[in-house]
């Protein structure tokens, strides 16, 4: 019998805090973890394991989303989990977690390497050294796994030098909402949405993830990414496979992993003379957010000043393929926006004939907007008559499935949990393949090369509000205005 080993590098910082290690107590509290699991956390800090157990006590009671923290579960909890102080870019250190591991019977070890990407090759390497990288050895990786396709090929080279694609898990956490996977089901569980999605009914689709907070105190790192690296390379792009791809044959994590990768080698590269017209990138200056006064990107803690990153962006993609032959993409997320929402909106063409002339009230196209967050709803915008004896008036009405109120009783998940689960128990399908990154990247880069040649400078949008006028007018140039 196997011992299966959870190993957490970065066990003290900002994601494990907040994130891991409260959705590991919500799987132990619901006996989802496998059964005889053996948890270590490490990271370079020299703590003893009861000062260590001690700070987890803490930020489980303060991150977990539990109705109600079993104060004996996390007792009993934390009592299995050890910790082992080793600093990532020494070797010699990695042997201390080496001979803890080979202590229990046959381990199984699934390594979460939560630092700095920039060690994800040290890591992959030292676990090699101490004899750890072996055939039933898994990794997760956070994003962002480099910084554009070079960087992050020469990651996956040498992590993939010592581990086989199977045993690699790169998390994307909005695979982990319960929303995002719900597309699946929307999709391919109803035979109602599948025959009238293409080009042929659906006039555009919209992806939104916009957010109120600033860079949160990562002005260094945001720098260097921007909107496009930090959320669209990813969170959306993944968002807009799930949108877009063929029925896969089944779940399985191939045949999922298979129709996303097409919808990404799809997207149509950006030139220079296409990002003008169909990209819009701008910046935050100060303005009010909620109730406070918030300054701009260039005066937040930390900032250089004379940076052209950009913290909003919004782009008019296409998908060159059969299906959504002619169908634009408006794809947009920024940071110190008005409102904290992440959406989809698909937009129905208009009816091939209006025999409703001159009726009060105009026809307006169908909509199916699917609200990943704050709140989970699903609604459909339909036609509708007024009541009343007078002339027809007619009036879009929503057909509105509140997610949260039909399935009350259902506790809402950490997106981590369910990736958590799946990487112990080696299913892929939540997670990003290699190629899909590297097609995720040469697209992004694409859009930087562009930049560079029409030496893009941001725009500006005040803080707290829907973001820059230009992006109002891309829309306006295609037609359509944004939903939101
Ligand atoms: C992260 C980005 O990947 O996603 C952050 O690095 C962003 O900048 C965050 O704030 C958004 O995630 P969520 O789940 O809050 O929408």
């Amino acid at each position: 019998m196997s011992t299966p080993v959870f190993l957490l590098f970065g066990a003290t910082g900002d994601l494990a805090r907040r994130m891991l290690w409260p959705s590991l107590f919500h799987l132990y509290c619901d006996g989802l973890l496998p059964a005889g699991l053996r948890l270590i956390g490490s990271s370079r800090s020299a703590l003893e394991n009861a000062a260590f157990r001690e700070t987890l006590r803490s930020n489980i009671g303060k991150y977990s989303n539990q109705p109600e923290l079993d104060v004996a579960a996390l007792a009993r909890f934390l009592e299995t989990i050890e910790y082992v102080a080793v600093d990532v870019g020494e070797a010699a250190e990695f042997q201390r977690l080496a001979d803890l591991i080979n202590s229990y019977p046959a381990p199984e070890l699934l390594c979460y390497v939560s630092t700095s990407p920039s060690l994800y090759k040290t890591v992959a390497r030292n676990l090699h050294a101490v004899g750890l990288a072996r055939s039933n050895t898994r990794l997760m990786l956070e994003k962002p796994i480099g910084h554009d396709l070079a960087s992050s090929q020469d990651i996956l080279n040498a992590v993939g030098a010592l581990f086989a694609e199977d045993q690699v898990f790169r998390v994307d956490h909005y695979l982990g909402k319960e929303t995002v996977q719900n597309l699946l089901a929307l999709r391919f569980g109803n035979s109602l949405f599948e025959p009238i999605w293409n080009a042929q009914c659906i006039d555009h689709v919209q992806i939104t993830i916009a957010e109120t907070v600033g860079v949160e105190g990562r002005w260094s790192y945001y720098d260097d990414a921007g909107a496009l690296r930090d959320m669209v390379q990813n969170h959306i792009l993944q968002t807009l496979a799930l949108v877009a791809m063929e029925p896969p044959a089944s779940l399985d994590a191939a045949a999922v992993r298979n129709e996303k990768v097409k919808v990404m080698q799809s997207l149509r590269p950006l030139t220079a003379h296409s990002v003008q017209q169909h990209v819009v990138a701008a910046q935050y200056v100060a303005g009010i957010s909620g109730e406070s006064r918030v300054p701009g990107y260039l005066q937040e803690e930390g900032a250089v000043s004379g940076s052209r990153t950009e913290t909003y962006v919004a782009i008019q993609a296409h998908i060159d393929n059969w299906r959504w032959k002619g169908v634009p993409f408006f794809l947009r997320t920024g940071k110190r926006l008005e409102t904290r929402y992440s959406e989809i909106m698909v937009q129905f063409r208009e009816v091939p004939h209006n025999i409703f002339e001159g009726a009060q009230g105009a026809l307006s196209p169908n909509r199916l907007v699917i609200r990943l967050q704050p709140q989970e709803t699903i609604t459909l915008e339909l036609m509708s008559k007024r009541p009343g004896l007078n002339q027809v008036q007619l009036q879009p009405v929503a057909l509105n499935l509140s997610l949260t109120e039909a399935f009350q009783r259902d506790r809402r998940r950490i997106a981590y949990e369910r990736l958590l689960l799946d990487a112990l128990h080696g299913n892929g399908t939540l997670f990003v393949r290699r190629d899909e990154l590297e097609a995720a990247w040469a697209w992004i880069d694409g859009i930087h090369a562009a930049w560079q040649q029409v030496g893009m400078t941001p725009k500006t949008y005040p803080s707290g509000t829907p973001g820059p006028v230009a992006a109002d007018r891309m829309m306006e140039q295609a037609g359509t205005r944004w939903h939101g």
